[in-house]
Order: C-alpha cells, then structure tokens, then sequence
C-alpha cells in the first residue's frame, strides 16, 4: 500500500509500486485530465505537481510519492480562475487540446517559481511537446499571466 494526498485527499492505492503515478491517477482514482502520451518522458502530456513541482507522472513508481503532495490540473484551480488558465483563454491558445492539461501545469509551476520569466526562463522550463505548434502562443499566455500576477494587467 502506497499513501499520498491528491488533490487535497488523502489516498491509500493499493497498486505494485512500480506503477507509474500517470496510471495510478487516470486508472484508480479516474483523473482523466491527465495524458498518456509517449510514455518516455519526452512530451510532457502526463505533467502535474508533486510537492509544487512540475514532474512527468509517467516517470514516477508510486513507491516515491509515499507522503507526497500530487495536484492534478482538477485541482490547479476547480474554477478555472489561475491566472494561467485566465490568460490560457485570453490568448486562445490550445489547438487540438490534447497536450495541454500538461503545459498548464509546467507553466503554473514555472509561475511559482518566477513571477515574470524571460523567453529564456519560459524555453528552458516548458519542454513539453506539442504537435499543434501552440509554442508561441504559450509563451505568449505566460507572459500575460506573470503581468496578471504582477498586478500590470487585469
Ligand atoms: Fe509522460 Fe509523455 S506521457 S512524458
């Protein structure tokens, strides 16, 4: 048995312990908001927050995360009123949608990190991959998100 919180909830899974968070969260506790995409590590897709940090749940054997703190992009905000969320609308950025519940989340918790990230800070923290090509447009909803944030912008 593995005990971490999700989502604000204390939760026992009952899984191997290799399991990757990824299945734990979309097979046992039916978090569908995260992807599958690759499976690797590379896209990006199954992104949430352990602990505050952005993190490829796909990577991680549940056997880590005993008295961890995992958020979902469920929760990032149930009213979808996070400044990044806000200025993800604002700037029309998703494409076909499927990778974004994972870009979210990087760009929240790259927002934790630093209020108004340069071009450099954003490139370097979102390597998530997206087959649309919505970069631009995320960088762009960062940027309008830290200003937000910075009270610059309403
Ligand atoms: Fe985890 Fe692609 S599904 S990084």
């Amino acid at each position: 048995m593995t005990r971490f919180t999700v989502n604000g909830q204390p939760i026992e899974y009952r899984l191997d312990p290799e399991t990757p968070l990824l299945w734990a969260l979309r097979d046992a506790s039916n978090l569908t908001g995260t992807k599958y995409g690759c499976g690797t590590g590379q896209c990006g897709a199954c992104t949430v927050h352990v602990d505050g940090r952005a993190v490829r749940s796909c990577q991680i054997p549940i056997r880590r995360l005993e008295g961890s703190f995992v958020t979902t992009i469920e929760a990032l905000s149930p009213d979808r009123s996070h400044p990044i969320q806000q200025a993800w609308v604002a700037e029309s950025v998703p494409q076909c949608g499927f990778c974004q519940p994972g870009m979210i989340m990087a760009a929240a918790a790259l927002l934790e990190q630093s209020a108004a990230p340069t071009d450099a800070e954003i490139d370097a923290a979102i390597t998530n991959i997206c087959p649309c090509g919505t970069f631009p447009r995320v960088r762009e909803a960062i940027r309008r998100a830290g200003r937000v944030r910075g009270g610059e912008e309403t």
